[in-house]
């Protein structure tokens, strides 16, 4: 039962949407299986740059099916640009499935998220403010509008009622936000399901279905183990699980029938959004990754906080995920840079801690132990295999296998599709 997930190892932005892409070439499925329109998925082709939101990233390849299974938090009228956007490129969407059970993100949720935010001044979390956190605590409180919902105006109305005036409710006497109007809020949602309703489907029998055929189906995390609810730097995290346990529920894949778990590491870190990072470089080195490696997020613009690879929560993420292979991307941005430093440890109260610590106060503290390596002054994104790549550079991938204990599989040495190489040698 070949199913391959794929998931972020850090913080987010790691490159997972060009991962997926080039998989998709020779994958039946590719199932986006959590997060909403907070993620941002870029792949570089001949054709020009796309960024995903919602769809999956294998949506270029025609003979591929792409779905949106239950654990995504579906914004519709992003959805439906997204389609529009692709069709506008010549872009089919005719494989795309969503999965009925899909909660929505309502009108309201997106202002929740910004009212919430601005309450908690400077504490913000930063988050994307797509109305992400709102949606999924209604899912998890019971009073979520599913996809399966819109497509019934009557089962829409009969729901929508007390809901709507609950939250109405709620914003106005916290944040003395007027109303939303239910009849508007019914009828432009009524006519989103009618739009909807033809790539709404049964997906996890379909996928289980295709499974039982043997199909290639690849799971499509979005965000990553360090923003996860559970696992992250809460309660700077997002709302969802993007571990391999939680893209398996949220795909409607059982643990069982994965067999490998692909974790994307960028060959430095980075991150948008308040939290702990303590490798973070706020130096001329921070900034030249930043420039140099386009870290400007996806979705928000926003400039990402950089730093250097942090193998104590990589090696932390691998293991929660059961990784079995490294994607090490944007490798090329480490050209040029002498030394190349990995955190091996961290420092707390001197004690040295292996894994990240549970409570964000203390995770602020630590003090990164770094291993300095040399850098390699030749360029590497023309490089085809590993062995074309200078003796520094390989030298670094080795030292993250061992490390973590796991092969570096793919090398990412620039952003264009075709830009990834075989992490083994020839010999
Ligand atoms: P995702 O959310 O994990 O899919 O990653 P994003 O698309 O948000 O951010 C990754 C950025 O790095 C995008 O602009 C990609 O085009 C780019 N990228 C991905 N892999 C590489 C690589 O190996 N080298 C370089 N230079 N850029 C890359
Ligand atoms: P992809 O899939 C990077 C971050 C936000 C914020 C926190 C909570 O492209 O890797 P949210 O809007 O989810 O409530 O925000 O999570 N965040 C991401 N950071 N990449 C993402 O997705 C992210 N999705 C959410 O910046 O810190
Ligand atoms: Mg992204």
């Amino acid at each position: 039962m070949p199913v391959t997930i794929v998931l972020g190892g850090q913080w987010g932005d790691e490159g997972k949407g060009k991962i997926i892409d080039s998989f998709a070439a020779n994958a039946d499925f590719v199932i986006r299986a959590n997060g909403s329109a907070n993620a941002g998925h870029t792949v570089v082709t001949d054709r020009g740059t796309f960024k995903f939101h919602l769809i999956p990233s294998g949506i270029l390849h025609p003979s591929c099916i792409c779905v949106i299974g239950a654990g995504v938090a579906l914004d519709p009228e992003t959805l439906l640009g997204e389609i529009d956007q692709l069709h506008a490129r010549g872009v089919s969407t005719a494989n795309l499935r969503i999965s009925s059970r899909c909660h929505l993100i309502m009108p309201y949720h997106p202002v929740q998220d910004r009212l919430e935010e601005t309450a908690r001044g400077a504490d913000a979390i930063g988050t994307t403010q797509r109305g992400n956190g709102p949606c999924y605590a209604d899912k998890v409180a019971r009073r979520g509008i599913r996809l399966v919902d819109i497509v019934d105006p009557e089962q829409l109305t009969r729901r929508l009622a007390p809901i709507l005036a609950e939250k109405n409710a709620l914003l106005q006497a916290l944040y003395n936000h007027p109303p939303f109007d239910f009849v508007e809020m019914s009828e432009r949602l009524a006519a989103l399901g009618e739009r909807l309703a033809p790539y709404m489907d049964d997906t996890e029998m379909i996928v289980q279905d295709a499974l039982d055929q043997s199909a290639n189906v690849f799971v499509e995390g979005a965000q990553a183990a360090m923003l996860d609810i559970d696992y992250g730097t809460y309660p700077y995290v997002t709302s969802s699980s993007p571990t391999a346990a939680g893209v398996c529920q949220g795909a409607g894949i059982a643990p069982t029938q994965v067999d490998r778990v692909i974790s994307v590491y960028k060959a430095y870190v980075s991150r948008v959004g308040s939290g702990a990072f303590p490798t973070e470089l706020t130096d001329s080195v921070g900034a030249y990754l930043r420039e140099h490696g386009a870290e400007y997020g996806t979705t928000t613009g926003r400039p990402r906080r950089t730093g250097w690879f942090d193998a104590v929560q990589a090696r932390y993420t691998a293991r929660l995920n059961g990784a079995t292979d490294i994607a090490l991307s944007k490798f090329d941005i480490l050209d040029g840079i002498d030394p190349v430093r990995i955190c091996v440890g961290y420092r707390l109260d001197g004690k040295i801690l292996s894994a990240p610590p549970p409570r964000i106060a203390d995770y602020d503290r630590v003090e990164p132990i770094y291993e300095d390596l040399s850098g390699w002054n030749t360029g590497t994104s023309a490089a085809t295999s590993f062995d074309e790549l200078p003796l520094a550079a390989r030298r670094f991938v080795r030292r993250i296998e061992e490390l973590l204990g796991i092969p570096v599989t793919w090398i990412g040495v620039g952003p264009h599709r075709d830009q990834l190489l075989d992490g083994r040698a020839a010999d």
